[in-house]
């Protein structure tokens, strides 16, 4: 589908490609999926086609709300169209429960409530495992300015805010989520936009009516089985499943490409 345009850059699970004008890219979604820095790979049939319609669903709310970000519109079932922007190479991470590697880290048994949401940027380089980093490090190797910094916390508050709300309203908890962030320039002055995905690739989404079952990566990392269908029930829940295609619809998401 995509053969003729000229990619610019793969990722795990998604690739960009040049845009129909300066200023825009095509943001694609693979069935790609990866854990633990690549080490785990499978292909989930349906994975993209869902990421790229939850995330479209996100980030205009998000917009809606004032939360800039890189999306513009969906173009089909596995691309939409988004501006480009110079990403901050800095993996942004809020929790609300202890879970995954802070529970790890610091010995939290996963599923405590955190005292208060905590907010952490971890280096994005695969070579490195992406350590975690703190703001020292961040100003000090100029990965991003004292003013980006602030810029990123403010977002991703508000979108901690507006995902719990949302989340919470159809009976999903919203333990954690990472975002990405990237900057366009406007004359001489940068702007802080949020940018990548937001999707259960990204969130960890448990299951409020039904003992806190995940519906999030979580399902590939641990080998629970049903990861496309936990991804499935977020975008039912969120009530957007009738707008997909009926091969997802159905459940046995297949032949989508
Ligand atoms: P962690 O507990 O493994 O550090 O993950 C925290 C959150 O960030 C969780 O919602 C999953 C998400 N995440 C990513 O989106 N990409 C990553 O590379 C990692 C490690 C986590
Ligand atoms: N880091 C991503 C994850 O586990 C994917 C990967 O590491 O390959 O969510």
């Amino acid at each position: 589908m995509s053969s003729r345009r000229k990619k610019i850059y793969e990722g795990k699970a998604k690739i960009l490609f040049e845009g129909p004008e300066p200023g825009t890219l095509i943001q694609y979604f693979k069935d790609d999926t990866t854990a633990f820095n690549a080490t785990k790979k499978a292909v989930l049939e349906g994975k993209g086609v869902l990421n790229n319609r939850i995330s479209e669903y996100i980030m205009t709310r998000l917009n809606s709300i004032g939360v800039q970000n890189h999306f513009i519109r969906r173009l089909n079932l596995r691309e939409q169209l988004i501006k480009e922007v110079e990403i901050i190479p800095l993996e942004v991470v809020c929790r609300n429960i202890a879970a995954g590697s802070m529970a790890e880290r610091l010995g939290i048994p996963e599923g405590q409530a955190l005292p208060r949401s905590i907010i952490e940027f971890y280096f994005k380089d695969d070579k490195l495992n992406d350590p975690l980093v703190t703001e020292e490090h961040i100003t000090a190797f100029n990965w991003a300015s004292t003013q980006d910094i602030d810029d990123m916390l403010a977002m991703t508050l508000r979108v901690n805010d507006f995902l719990t709300g949302l989340f919470s309203g159809v009976g999903i908890t919203l333990v954690d989520f990472k975002v990405e962030f990237g900057r366009v320039w406007e004359n001489d002055f940068s702007k802080v936009l949020l940018a990548d995905e937001i999707s259960p690739d990204s969130c960890r989404l448990w299951d409020s009516t039904n003992n806190n079952e995940k519906l999030d990566k979580d399902r590939f990392r641990r080998d629970l089985g049903g990861v496309i269908e936990g991804y499935t029930e977020v975008a039912r829940r969120l009530g957007i499943m009738k707008e997909m295609p009926t091969v997802i619809q159905g459940g046995i998401p297949s032949g989508v490409h």
